[in-house]
């Protein structure tokens, strides 16, 4: 009986020890997930599209039919058609952007299949064709075929010629699955560092980037040179190098009460994502926290391309963020909030140095040495505050460097202060 036993327990033993090894006891299956399950997103070396080859871009609805899980999650864009008025929520914006057609309308973003709609209805002037850069593919294909005289080609020549809205094109080329760069400026700015970034960032960073309309050419150019010269103060430390056709200082558009040559930031979330200080950046892509994997009812995983927020995907948060996070979405208002604040905080003293500055240049009480200093110190405060105003996560991609820039506009503006008191 002893014997028996034992043998049986043995045999049990040895066939308990093959299954944990074969990875089949249930058992440990249904354990919860944890930090230790966590696989960071694989490497994927990006394409660069082609330029000069004639390229005829396919429409996205031209794919519906051969990816239908990618189209109809593309075409769920249009659900996501909020809109936040920044103007009405920071009074303050009128006057720093006064004299440019962000202080006439200014709304929050919303889904990528509103790109043109949004361009075409805003209160903003249009002049150009590069205004449409980062709108639609059709542009992508005229700049790959006709190379820089297309970004200076009229707003309206352009528009006739719009055939596909925000579309496959922009992040895969005529490839559907392949990631490529089809916007050159991006290549260009990355040089050799281009093979170190992950394709799945670089396709979001052909728009969502800093960036500059070249004064002689009119080309959409970005402010970063590699990865070594990627920082916000990298930024605009060249920004202030730049001088216009006429030998000044580089601005976007100059204030007219004050004199300052000011600079407009445009959504940098590649740059602040990818910046010092981020917790994630050699883990997750952008596509990790904003598409996601999904499973369709014939049980096919794809990616999902309804670009949204983690905290708005039950699958991105279950999958991988509930891994290591307990309360993200707290922590993430969180961090929010205390962003809002200080950049709202800077916002209106920066409203407030406006009116001191063009009133002592009004009463001729300011020396044209302290003048000079107080509208450069303006310019640099001004840039700093913008460039967490215009980021999209409001910290959340890295509180570290939005602090860092909260921290600089606030000197840059007590410098100011310090010229016209
Ligand atoms: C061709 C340019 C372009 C590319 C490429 C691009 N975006 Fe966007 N994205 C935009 C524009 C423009 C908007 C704002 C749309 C609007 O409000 O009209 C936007 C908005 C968004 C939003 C906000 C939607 C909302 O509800 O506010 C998210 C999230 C987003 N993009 C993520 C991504 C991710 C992730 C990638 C890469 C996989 C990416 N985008 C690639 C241009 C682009
Ligand atoms: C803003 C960039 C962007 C746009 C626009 C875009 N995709 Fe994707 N697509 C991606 C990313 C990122 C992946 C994920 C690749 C990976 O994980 O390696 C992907 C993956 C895919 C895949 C591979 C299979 C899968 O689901 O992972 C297919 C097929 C695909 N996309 C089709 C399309 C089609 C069709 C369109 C237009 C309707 C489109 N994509 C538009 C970024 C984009
Ligand atoms: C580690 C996860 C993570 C990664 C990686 C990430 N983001 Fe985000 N992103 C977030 C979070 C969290 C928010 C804030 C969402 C919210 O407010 O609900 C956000 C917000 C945004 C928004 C504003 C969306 C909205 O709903 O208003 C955009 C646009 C965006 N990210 C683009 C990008 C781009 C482009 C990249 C890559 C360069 C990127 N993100 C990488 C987590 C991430
Ligand atoms: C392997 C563990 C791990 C996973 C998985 C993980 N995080 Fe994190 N995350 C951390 C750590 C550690 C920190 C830094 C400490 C902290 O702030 O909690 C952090 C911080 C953050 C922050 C604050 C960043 C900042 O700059 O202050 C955000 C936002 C964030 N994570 C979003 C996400 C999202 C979205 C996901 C899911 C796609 C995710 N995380 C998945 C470990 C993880």
């Amino acid at each position: 009986m002893n014997n028996t036993t034992t043998k049986d327990r043995l045999l049990f033993a040895g066939l308990f020890a093959l299954a944990l090894v074969l990875g089949i006891v249930s058992d440990r299956k249904e354990q919860p997930k944890t930090a230790e399950d966590f696989q960071p997103s694989p490497f994927v070396e990006v394409m660069v599209a082609e330029e000069g080859t004639g390229v005829k871009l396919i429409r996205s609805d031209e794919w519906a039919e051969q990816y239908p899980n990618q189209y109809a999650t593309y075409i769920m864009n249009d659900e996501n058609s909020e809109v936040v008025d920044y103007i009405a929520e920071n009074p303050y914006i009128k006057t720093l952007y006064e004299g440019f057609g962000f202080a006439v309308s200014y709304g929050s973003a919303r889904g990528h299949t509103y790109v043109i709609e949004d361009l075409t209805e805003t209160g903003r002037p249009h002049k150009l064709a590069n205004c449409f850069t980062c709108k639609t593919s059709s542009f992508t294909e005229a700049v790959l075929n006709d190379g820089v005289s297309a970004y200076a080609m009229a707003f309206e020549d352009m528009e006739a010629q719009v055939t596909d809205a925000f579309g496959c094109f922009h992040c895969h080329a005529n490839e559907p699955g392949v990631l490529y760069v089809t916007h050159p400026y991006v290549a260009a700015a990355l040089g050799d560092d281009l093979t170190k970034v992950n394709a799945a960032n670089l396709t979001c960073a052909q728009c969502h980037t800093e960036y500059y309309f070249d004064p002689a050419t009119k080309e959409t150019t970005v402010t970063y040179h590699g990865l070594s010269q990627f920082s916000p103060d990298d930024s605009l430390a060249y920004q202030n190098t730049l001088l216009d056709a006429e030998g000044n200082l580089f601005c976007d558009w100059v204030d007219a009460d004050t004199g300052v040559r000011k600079l407009k930031v445009q959504h940098p979330e590649f740059e602040t994502y990818m910046g010092e200080g981020s917790v994630h950046a050699s883990q997750f892509t952008c596509a990790d926290c904003h598409m996601g994997k999904t499973t369709a009812e014939d049980g096919t995983v794809f990616t999902n391309h309804y670009w949204v927020s983690p905290l708005d995907s039950p699958e991105i948060m279950a999958n991988s963020c509930s891994l290591c996070h307990q309360d993200l979405e707290g922590q993430v208002r969180a961090i929010q909030t205390a962003t809002r604040e200080r950049e709202n905080e800077i916002g209106y003293a920066l409203e407030q140095l406006d009116k001191d500055l063009a009133a002592a240049i009004e009463a001729g009480t300011i020396s044209d040495e302290d003048l000079e200093n107080a509208r450069m110190a303006y310019r640099n405060a001004q840039f700093f505050w913008d460039y967490v105003f215009v980021e999209n996560s409001e910290g959340a991609h890295n509180s570290r460097l939005t602090n860092h820039c909260l921290d600089k506009a606030q000197e840059y503006l007590d410098e100011a202060n310090a010229c016209i008191h």
